[in-house]
């Protein structure tokens, strides 16, 4: 029986192992950031976690040795400061998880006022690239870096019930951004990749996953019998953010157990 020990141990280590790199999660406050930065952590990473409720960013900084960074990223003009104070107390990133993300009404295409579209637009793609590119000198400076951004399903396939237009192009805007990041950027070996996640219960989705018409509608729908969980999802963050994803950039990984095989 082969062991966890050996050559073939050391490559597992090198492969997933994130010791002495410096990450900056946002959304990390709870759902699926706060699943990536403890998981991150546990690998060995020293973790900058990001959102507005810095009493939730504290209790998990504490956890996981940390650096908790306050910050409304609804004003894209933001994400300097945040890289710089981790850069500052941490070292330079290494690797980015664009993970903060929301909706902001679920108005048909036909109603949605132009202020929701663009402060979806803001918060949930003009401050992913924001922080790409406050992380990109550093990144550049050290010869490496990995950005994964968190999109959704809603960003390729239309989602029937749930209106969701401004998202949906915010999202689809994500990979876009991640084809282009990607290629300008792999002469620094910086490798920008988006996972786009289908439905699992969070914040966002709990008050769907709590009526008994939502919970049928998300059953009905996604081909794996199991209800999606935040850590469904973090196993494909990790892979991309670390040298796991060593050959892979530019690319959009659907995580949704089949929603979009259908
Ligand atoms: N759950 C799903 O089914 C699903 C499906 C596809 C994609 N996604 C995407 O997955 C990502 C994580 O969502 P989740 O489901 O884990 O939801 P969640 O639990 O609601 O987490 C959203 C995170 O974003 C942060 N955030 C929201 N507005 C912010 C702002 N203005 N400035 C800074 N941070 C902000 C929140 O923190 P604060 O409130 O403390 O600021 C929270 O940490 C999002 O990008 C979402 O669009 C989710």
């Amino acid at each position: 029986m082969n062991g966890a020990g050996g050559a073939a141990g050391d490559a597992a280590a090198r492969m997933f192992g994130l010791g002495g790199r410096v990450a900056i999660v946002t959304g990390a406050s709870s759902g699926l950031g706060a699943a990536v930065a403890e998981t991150l952590a546990a690998l060995g990473a020293r973790v900058a976690v990001v959102a507005r409720r810095r009493d939730r960013l504290d209790a998990l900084a504490d956890r996981i040795g940390g650096l908790a960074v306050a910050c409304d990223l609804s004003d894209p003009a933001r994400a300097g400061s945040v890289v710089e104070a981790a850069a500052g107390k941490l070292g330079p990133p290494e690797i980015l998880v664009n993970a903060a993300g929301s909706m902001f009404t679920e108005e048909r295409a036909e109603a949605e006022p132009l202020d929701a579209v663009r402060r979806t637009l803001d918060l949930n793609l003009v401050a992913p690239m924001a922080l790409a590119q406050a992380v990109f000198p550093h990144m550049r400076a050290a010869g490496r870096g990995t950005i994964v951004n968190v999109s959704s399903i809603s960003g390729r396939v239309g989602v029937p019930g749930i209106p969701q237009a401004s998202y949906a192009a915010s999202k689809a805007g994500l990979s876009g951004l991640t084809a282009e990041l990607a290629v300008q950027w792999a002469r620094h070996s910086i490798r920008v990749n988006t996972v786009a996640p289908g439905f699992f219960r969070s914040e966002i989705t709990g008050p769907l996953y709590g009526s008994e018409r939502g919970a049928e509608y998300l059953r009905r729908n996604t081909p794996l019998p199991k209800e999606g969980a935040p850590d469904d999802v973090v196993g494909a963050v990790v892979w991309l953010a670390g040298d796991a994803g060593s050959y892979v950039t530019g690319q959009t990984i659907v995580v949704d157990g089949g929603w979009t095989a259908r």
